[in-house]
């Protein structure tokens, strides 16, 4: 039998993967990539490839971690291996403004984005497209929302690019983009694995825009007045509009995209703007817990699937 062979750069976030691939008892190894040596002049490793180096890997100290995959993985097509989010994947994820092109190319809207490379380039930029409207600032390359703001006036936007807090993009890109003032604060993020709709989650906003579902990055259920229901800052909803659906399963073809998480909000008027794509995804735990619903099982099946399917040839190790 082969093996499924995982390529990240953060253990923490392996860890669910891990269990569910170990409770269906499949063949995986764990391929850890920030540093090494790859003999490019010989066949890679057999067996299925599942990538999922993360747009915020740079913020775990592995700068180049991204770079070297997009390497490796080229090395893996080009002989011809089944890779799961391959090098389009890795494209999209560590660049918004390539999302943004792919979305839009898709029929599907984003928020009016402007692309700003350049510190001082900024506050012109802001001022020519956004005049007084509030603007979100955010990098090119992110993830978990780090260094996404979201500035009301120019003034506040003209004391953090011009003061010691400012954070340099670690691609030298920045997107300045509408701020859609969504009516209830929450967010929807569309789960996808092997290219179909799981389900959805509704992810409540009310503490800000750092909100990656992770069990280790997950804050505890936001305040509630006396007497009411809690609500979850992530809920499970079974569905999303059908024709969005749709656009992102299409979006997700075009693109070889097969694990993804995408999400969008809605403003006052029910428009939805989708401005994330995340080909690096994990599952809120408790949300899973309360729908009873397991992504991660959904995920380990099928990559199970692909390598039941892979030619013996190939998957033998
Ligand atoms: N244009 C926007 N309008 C309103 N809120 C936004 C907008 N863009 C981002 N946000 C908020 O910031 C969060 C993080 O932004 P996102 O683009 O998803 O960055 P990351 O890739 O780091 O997750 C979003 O989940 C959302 O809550
Ligand atoms: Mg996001």
């Amino acid at each position: 039998m082969g093996k499924i062979h995982v390529i990240h750069e953060n253990a923490a976030w392996l860890e669910p993967l891990a269990a569910a691939l170990d409770r269906q008892g499949l063949a995986w190894a764990d391929w850890f990539l920030d540093h090494g040596a790859f003999d490019l002049s010989r066949p890679p490793p057999e067996g299925v490839f599942y990538n999922r180096m993360s747009a915020s890997s740079h913020t775990r100290d592995h700068r180049y971690a991204a770079e070297l995959t997009a390497a490796v993985l080229a090395w893996l097509t080009g002989h011809g291996r089944r890779v799961v989010n391959g090098p389009r994947a890795l494209d999209l994820e560590i660049s918004k403004a390539r999302q943004y092109a792919a979305l839009e190319a898709a029929g599907i809207r984003t928020p009016r984005s402007v692309l700003v490379a350049g510190r001082e380039r900024l506050l012109p930029a802001a001022r020519e497209h956004f005049a007084s409207e509030p603007v979100i600032l955010k990098p090119n390359r992110g993830g978990k929302g780090l260094g996404v703001r979201l500035f009301r006036t120019e003034t506040a936007l003209a004391t953090y690019v011009e003061g010691a807090e400012y954070e340099p993009p670690v691609d030298g890109l920045q997107l300045l983009q509408q701020y859609v003032r969504a009516p209830a604060p929450f967010i929807t993020r569309a789960e996808f694995v092997g290219g179909r709709f799981l389900y959805a989650v509704e992810v409540d906003t009310s503490d800000g825009f750092e909100l990656c579902p992770a069990d280790v990055c997950a804050v505890d259920d936001a305040f509630c007045p006396a007497g009411e229901q809690p609500r979850a800052k992530f809920t499970i909803v079974d569905d999303i509009d059908p024709g969005l659906k749709d656009r992102y399963q299409a979006l997700l073809a075009t693109n070889d995209i097969e694990v993804a998480g995408i999400e969008f909000i809605r403003d006052a008027q029910g428009v939805a703007y989708t401005y994330d794509v995340n080909t690096n995804t994990n599952y809120n735990p408790e949300a899973e817990a309360r729908a009873g619903r397991s992504a991660m099982d959904a995920l380990a099946r099928f990559l199970g699937g692909e390598l039941a399917g892979v030619p013996r040839r190939q998957a033998a190790e």
